[in-house]
């Protein structure tokens, strides 16, 4: 068994929790955005659990340390000067003669530590003569780290490709997120999916890339996405339904048609004189209409919208909020919501 680092979306403790817990995983410490598991799987496969966006094997950890740049130089000179710190690093790279980087982080925040430690460190590393020093496009990656909550680490990262290839644009839903939202909806091979939201297709795409389904429709509102839309989904060579379409009067999709909706709608206000919570409301009660009994909703919103106010008020009989996520979207206070019709 290995001990792992994991870094996640901060706020979807409990979903990272579970999923983990399924994975007979051994979870040491969880905390903000960040997990320490035991597992029997190799870096490779850990690699593929798309809502991770960093995973290290941790090869040394210390607890109760005040981060600053005095500790994480220390942490620094502490591993290096170990008997067990080369023998630790070449048993998880392979044989093939690969570039490496140290990397140091202080509370989230790259912070490079003084030269002088820095070369001692890469000096006692390049003893290995399978790593040698690469600033640019290392391989292998020695992470030093000191935690705000007072945790210190140190791990080996390896830079593999990612799954799913998706080019994110401005505008775009984080690829980590749409995994979290993807896993919450509890994705069955029956599933209709809607996202009526789509923009450039990262939901569906991800949904129709991970679980199995038995249709997937992308709508959305305007004609210029729709044709990138069209773009990226032939290229994902995803069975997804693309459809131009007004989320607020999706008049394609019959009464009780979809089993379930994962979608990013418009934080702000979508046109001119539309109040946002008009505009939530409306979009409510068509999902309401196109949704099957028991179908789920998975929704990202901003915080500052009065969402549970207008279920409360308008929709008490036909949905009930299971659960709530409060993460952060680009520094911004966001809500994961999960649905059902009642
Ligand atoms: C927050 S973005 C979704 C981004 C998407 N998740 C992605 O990763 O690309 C909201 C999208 O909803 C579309 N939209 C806004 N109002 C709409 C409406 N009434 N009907 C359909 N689409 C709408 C916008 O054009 C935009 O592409």
């Amino acid at each position: 068994m290995k001990v792992y680092f994991s870094k996640f979306i901060s706020g979807v403790e409990e979903v990272v929790e579970d999923f983990l817990t399924k994975q007979k995983t051994e979870i040491l410490h969880i905390e903000d955005g960040v997990v320490i598991y035991k597992s029997d799987k190799n870096l490779n496969d850990i690699n593929q659990i798309d809502f991770f966006n960093s995973n290290l094997i941790l090869l040394y950890s210390f607890k109760n340390i005040k981060p600053n740049l005095k500790n994480l130089t220390k942490i620094a000179l502490n591993v290096s000067s170990k008997a067990s710190f080369l023998k630790k690093i070449k048993l998880n790279i392979s044989n093939k003669r690969e570039g490496f980087k140290v990397i140091s982080i202080l509370e989230n925040n790259p912070k490079q530590i003084d030269i002088r430690t820095l070369s001692k460190i890469e000096n006692k590393i390049l003893k290995l003569k399978t790593l040698y020093l690469d600033i640019k496009k290392p391989k292998v990656e020695l992470w030093i780290i000191i935690r705000r909550s007072g945790i210190g680490m140190v791990g080996l990262k390896k830079i593999t490709k990612p799954k799913l290839k998706i080019k994110r644009e401005k505008g775009t839903i984080r690829y980590e997120l749409a995994a979290i939202l993807s896993v919450l909806s509890d994705p069955k091979k029956n599933d209709v999916v809607l996202d009526p939201f789509a923009g450039s297709g990262v939901i569906p795409i991800h949904r129709a890339s991970f679980f199995p389904f038995e249709k997937i429709i992308a709508a959305e509102g305007l004609e210029i996405d729709v044709k990138n839309l069209k773009q990226k989904i032939r290229k994902s060579r995803k069975r997804i339904d693309v459809q131009l379409s007004n989320a607020l009067d999706m008049n394609l999709l019959k009464d009780g048609s979809v089993s379930t909706i994962i979608t990013d709608p418009p934080w702000g206000e979508f046109k001119k004189h539309t109040k946002i919570s008009e505009f939530y409301k409306k979009m409510l009660f068509e999902f309401c209409r196109v949704l099957k009994q028991k179908g789920k909703i998975v929704l990202l919103l901003s915080a500052s919208i009065e969402f549970e106010e207008i279920v409360k008020n308008n929709f008490q009989d036909k949905l009930k909020i299971l659960k709530k996520y409060n993460i952060l979207v680009s520094g911004k206070k966001a809500i994961i919501y999960k649905i059902t019709k009642i």
